[in-house]
């Protein structure tokens, strides 16, 4: 309703403006009654320029812009279309793991655990994981609260506390953020050479990881890193790189672009972070609940030597040829790179 009167306040105005400069096409004008003059003049000008042009001195270049049709389209999008997209895509992956679990259950060692371990990331690479891990969960958390928050939680805890923790929210979405950035930068560089593709990844591809047999599931060799682990790797990296420019865009509003960029920033920072959230909930699930001894690679830092070679066993020969996985009783004194 304010669009419309700004709207019917400021097109007369500019028209009128146009007029005493003497621009407006004057034969049609003259043909026409008084009354229907303006009207006349201003659609003309709206079909043929399809814009209106003018010059301010308002030193703010951003109160320049009068009307913005696209703003109504991205506020549909905000308050209609993100909050079903995302529900459905979280409350889907949520669902799919669920079905998964009951149907083919936890992922468990085929022979026994040998009592020797292997060192798969040192305190550095888990140092980073962790904070990584910490600042992107803060973030969906703070994130997440923006989409639903107001329909979700405010009737649960009332307008007071949700003021004051959604106030607290943006700011640690607004500082945890940096920390984010610096660790997605860090894993690309620590973690890059194991994810480039090797000679396994197709095999690995064309039997889905073994994920969907339930009995005799076969033997594929891999890496460090499995194909699986190669696609969350640069799932974070990419997703990554896209949410923090776009969020660097909306950390600082209107320094690096006008209202349209400022648009599609939000655009692509939404419906990225929410399927970063439900890639970040699959990787979540294998490295605890859905895969035996997965967790203790980035808990303890070591793995057992027979879980290693069921799932990593090209990176357990290579580890053997460099020396670095010692007899039972000893343990290696550097890490596992
Ligand atoms: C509570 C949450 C999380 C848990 C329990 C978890 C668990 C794990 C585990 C067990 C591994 C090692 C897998 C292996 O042995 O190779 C791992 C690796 C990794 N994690 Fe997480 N993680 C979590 C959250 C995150 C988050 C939020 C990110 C990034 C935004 C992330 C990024 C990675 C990456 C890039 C790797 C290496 C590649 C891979 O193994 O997929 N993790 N995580």
């Amino acid at each position: 309703m304010r669009n419309l009167s700004l709207y019917q306040l400021v097109c007369p105005t500019v028209v009128a403006l146009i007029v005493s400069c003497g621009l407006l096409i004057e034969p049609v004008a003259a043909q026409e009654p008084a009354g229907q003059r303006q009207e006349l003049s201003e659609q003309q000008l709206l079909d043929e320029l399809g814009k209106i042009q003018g010059r301010v001195s308002i030193p703010d270049p951003k109160a320049t812009t009068l009307q913005q049709p696209q703003g109504r389209d991205y506020q549909t999008f905000e308050r209609t279309a993100l909050p079903w997209v995302a529900g459905f895509v979280i409350v889907g992956m949520l669902l799919l793991i669920g079905i998964y679990y009951f149907a083919m259950g936890r992922i468990r060692l085929k022979t026994h655990p040998s009592g020797q371990t292997i060192v798969r990331f040192n305190a550095a690479e888990r140092l980073l994981h962790w904070t990584t891990a910490t600042a992107f969960i803060v973030l969906a958390i703070t994130g997440l609260n923006l989409i639903f928050g107001r329909r979700l939680l405010m009737p649960l805890i009332g307008p007071e506390a949700f003021s004051t923790w959604s106030i607290w929210a943006k700011y640690a979405h607004h500082y945890v953020s940096w920390a984010f950035m610096a660790g997605v930068v860090l894993m690309f560089v620590a973690w890059i050479r194991h994810n480039l593709p090797d000679r396994y990844d197709a095999a690995w591809l064309r039997s889905a990881g073994g994920f969907f047999e339930r009995t005799n599931r076969r033997h594929l060799p891999s890496g460090r890193f499995n194909t699986g682990q190669k696609l969350i790797f640069w799932s974070v990296v990419l997703g990554g790189v896209s949410l923090s420019f776009t969020g660097i865009y909306l950390l600082f509003p209107f320094a690096f672009t006008d209202i349209n960029g400022m648009q599609w920033a939000q655009y692509v920072h939404a419906i990225v972070g929410i399927i970063m959230v439900a890639v970040i909930l699959a990787h979540i699930y294998i490295g605890t609940l859905g895969m035996e001894g997965a967790y203790q690679a980035m808990g303890s830092g070591a793995v057992d030597l027979n879980w290693a070679k069921e799932h990593h066993s090209a990176w357990v020969e290579e580890q053997q040829r460099k020396g670095a996985i010692r007899p039972r009783g000893q343990t290696a004194a550097e890490p596992a790179e």
